[in-house]
């Protein structure tokens, strides 16, 4: 039995999206753009259909979707295209230090570019909203020279759902345009751009049981259009903000898994939230001293929490969590996110909120999904006691 608890990293494609992925590959072939013949003007049809159903998951109109690659590319369309328009004359951007390094790495070219970056701290680990901003000090950083606002709406590592409603009547004040990158909260929780109050916003079909390769950039037209500037100029298609033959079959399939996520999320959110209120119980019954990374959560009101309903995120005493990975090879979770696990240097985003490099070290995230069970979660809380007694019997 091998059990996948890494959907933080990617989700397993739904097969309702497979089915309509391969009918499309099979006979929606031709090319969106070739409108000169009738198998192109149905493709094209079909991509318009996909793209009036994703915009409406985020309350958003279908042209004010970008498609790209995924969530990397719509950051740094979001950054670089705010940033680097040729009528921008502001030269702040204000940010966090727990963002993902789809952001980050950005963040450090604009600098070379000249804008000042501020990046602004979250709440300790001991304080309820760990990995929160706080609104005063956004307040104080966002002024007439912020070029724009880039918070993410929820953490890949320890789930923390930052206050963009409020973080966005702060940004109005000034006219700055804000970006967040949801690609974590999008599918895990109800999506509006209006409710939210964001100018611009990433998401990765891969991260919501779509495919991977594809997601997209929201970027509001009214009432006031987000002046961006392309990043990738060609063919002209998506109204030349990002050239290149669209991926029809890519945007049929994110369609359908969006479609999948309207109908589940309600069941869902609370069975993800149940499973991993569960296993937090299970490994504190097994192992004594465990430390909860991220902030609480309310058990009563899942939906008012403000951490992803599916994140757990555990620093073990006195065993490394790669170890501890190794001792369960038949369980995938993940010592951090998976774009950087493959580096030496602990999580920035543990280390964002106060955790020692020692601690960061000994820390596991967990990730549940549509597809995990109840008893999936029981096995993994008895592999993971087992691998720690034995390991921290060594470390004694
Ligand atoms: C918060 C966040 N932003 C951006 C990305 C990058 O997404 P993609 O793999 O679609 O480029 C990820 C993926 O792990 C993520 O978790």
């Amino acid at each position: 039995m091998s059990i996948y608890l890494d959907n933080h990293a990617t989700t397993r494609i739904d097969p309702a999206v497979i089915d309509v992925m391969v009918r499309m590959m099979e006979t929606n072939y031709a090319n969106p753009g070739s409108t000169t013949h009738e198998a192109g003007r149905l493709v094209s049809g079909l991509v318009a259909d996909a793209t009036q159903s994703i915009a409406s998951h985020f309350h958003a109109d279908p042209d004010e979707i970008i498609v790209t690659s995924g969530a990397t590319e719509s950051n740094n369309l979001a950054l670089f295209g705010v940033a680097m328009h040729p009528k921008q004359t502001r030269r702040r951007i204000v940010s966090a230090v727990t963002e993902h390094r789809a952001i980050l790495d950005p963040l450090v070219q604009l600098e070379k570019h000249g804008f000042e970056v501020i990046r602004l701290p979250v709440f300790p680990n001991q304080h309820p909203f760990a990995g929160g901003i706080d609104l005063s000090l956004a307040a104080e950083s966002i002024n007439e020279d912020t070029a724009i606002v880039s918070i993410m709406l929820a953490n890949n590592e320890i789930g923390t759902i930052q206050p963009l409603a409020e973080l966005a009547k702060l940004c109005q004040r000034w006219g700055v345009p804000l970006h967040t990158d949801a690609t974590q909260a999008a599918g895990r929780m109800p999506m509006d751009v209006q409710a939210m109050g964001v100018d611009l916003l990433s998401f990765s079909s891969h991260k919501f049981y779509g495919p991977k390769g594809i997601g997209g950039l929201f970027v509001r037209q009214s009432p006031a259009a987000v002046r961006i500037q392309a990043q990738i100029v060609g063919g002209g298609q998506q109204f030349n903000l990002r050239s290149g033959t669209l991926n029809s079959v890519g945007i049929v399939g994110m369609a359908k898994a969006l479609e999948v996520v309207e109908s589940n999320l309600l069941a869902e959110m609370p069975q993800q939230a149940y499973l991993r209120n569960l296993l937090w119980e299970l490994l504190n019954e097994r192992i004594d001293g465990l430390i909860l990374n991220g902030p609480v959560w309310n058990a009563m009101a899942p939906r008012e929490s403000t951490r992803l309903v599916n994140n757990l995120n555990v620093c073990f005493p006195k065993v490394e969590g790669q170890s501890l990975m190794l001792e369960v090879p038949d369980l995938a979770v993940s010592s951090g996110s998976a774009c950087t696990s493959v580096e030496p240097h602990p999580s920035h985003v543990l280390r964002g909120i106060g955790l020692s490099e020692d601690q960061a070290r000994a820390s596991l995230r967990f990730g549940i999904g549509r597809f995990n069970t109840e008893a999936e979660i029981r096995k993994t809380a008895e592999w993971i006691g087992k691998a720690h007694a034995k390991l921290a019997a060594f470390a004694a």
